[in-house]
């Protein structure tokens, strides 16, 4: 293999790319997906919408502002507020990240969705960690102090986080929305789950920026997200985005979802419901984290014993993701994400057997 080494920035060659398994298990339950497809009868009418598309032209201002514009109306944004959109909230992040001025420090609490660092070590970007305290609670004061130390700083906050499930509170939301000078990014990427938004806040709070996806709300595979913040926030990123990153059949296909949020507001709560039955079921055998998302985090009874049972897993045709690796606060740990009412029985009868 050719030596390229040196034509590679540091960041991008000590990491290994984001790794995606091959292969269609019969349960998939390792990467927050929805396990609902559309309803036959919408996918008829969605096919509908999309025939008249001009795939030979590319996507037009008009659509995008007219996805903004709903977007804006059913979040109740005010007129100070911009958009932004993406091809996935991933894209979005890395948006953020590409715009920030290089003496600007990344902070995250840990562990958490493994992009923010991810990204900001490609881009060379300097990335601050704050262990997550005993049961994944944030740790306010040492964030505060962190933005403090590293100002200016901008802390990324998956609200609920990933991959624990946890939805800090208010209080501790308040105080970090607080602290001078620090720009925070609110990633509400599982907030179909949760019964908590800071998108409300947005008018008072001019360095707090929301960021949304359909992915975890049965639209994974269209790759759409977006991002809420004071328009002169907006205005910058608008600077660093692709001229047309979201495709016309993606935002066609948002347009027609948005007319149908009822219909994924219905099964959002059909899985906050399973949610519950299977938290109750998983306490009776491992340690499981109460998630205002749609997975569980649980940590195994016995010690290094994550690879066997998520193997066992495996064989049984479940996929689930082994986060053990990444040691600490994760050791022995997997994490589900909740599916059907049967998926989740069988995932629950293989565990067992497994344990
Ligand atoms: C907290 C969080 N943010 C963002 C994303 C990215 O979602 P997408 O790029 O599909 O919008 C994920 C995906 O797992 C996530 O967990």
């Amino acid at each position: 293999m050719a030596d390229i080494g040196r034509f590679i920035a540091p960041g991008v060659r000590s990491r290994g790319a984001y790794h995606v398994p091959a292969g269609e298990p019969p349960i998939k339950l390792d990467a927050m997906e929805s396990p609902y497809r559309l309803p036959m009868e919408l996918r008829d009418r969605w096919l509908h919408a999309l025939r008249d598309i001009a795939l030979n032209r590319y996507p037009s201002p008009e659509q995008y502002e007219r996805v903004k514009a709903r977007l804006a109306r059913d979040a109740r944004l005010g007129p100070d507020i911009g958009i932004i959109l993406g091809n996935g909230s991933d894209e979005i992040l890395q948006n953020i990240l590409l715009a920030l001025s290089p003496d600007v420090t990344v902070i995250a609490p840990t562990p958490t969705f493994v992009m923010y660092e991810q990204i900001a070590s490609i881009l060379g970007r300097r990335f601050v960690g704050v262990p997550l305290q005993e049961g994944f609670r944030l740790d306010v004061a040492a964030l505060r102090d962190a933005l403090a130390r590293h100002a200016p700083a901008l802390l990324f906050l998956a609200y609920p986080n990933n991959p624990t499930g946890i939805l800090y509170p208010d209080d501790d939301m308040r105080a970090l929305l607080a602290v001078d000078d620090a720009a925070i990014v609110v990633d509400e990427a599982y907030h179909p789950f949760a019964q908590a938004s800071l998108m409300g806040a947005l008018g008072r709070a001019p360095r707090l920026l929301v960021v949304r996806t359909l992915s975890k709300q049965g639209l994974a595979g269209l790759r759409f997200g977006w991002l809420a913040a004071d328009r002169a926030w907006t205005d910058e990123l608008e600077k660093v985005r692709l001229p047309y990153n979201v495709s016309t059949v993606t935002a066609a296909s948002v347009e027609f979802a948005l007319d149908y949020a009822d219909v994924f507001a219905d099964q959002a709560a059909r899985i906050r419901a399973e949610r519950g039955r299977l938290y109750e079921a998983l306490r009776g055998m491992v340690t499981v984290w109460p998630s205002e998302a749609n997975f569980l985090l649980f940590r195994l009874p016995v010690p290094g014993s994550a690879e066997r049972i998520h193997g066992r897993l495996k064989e049984a045709g479940i996929l689930v993701k082994n986060l053990a690796g990444a040691g600490g606060a994760l050791t022995d740990c997997l994490r589900v994400t909740v599916g059907t009412p049967a998926e989740n029985a069988a995932f629950l009868a293989a565990l067992a057997q497994a344990l």
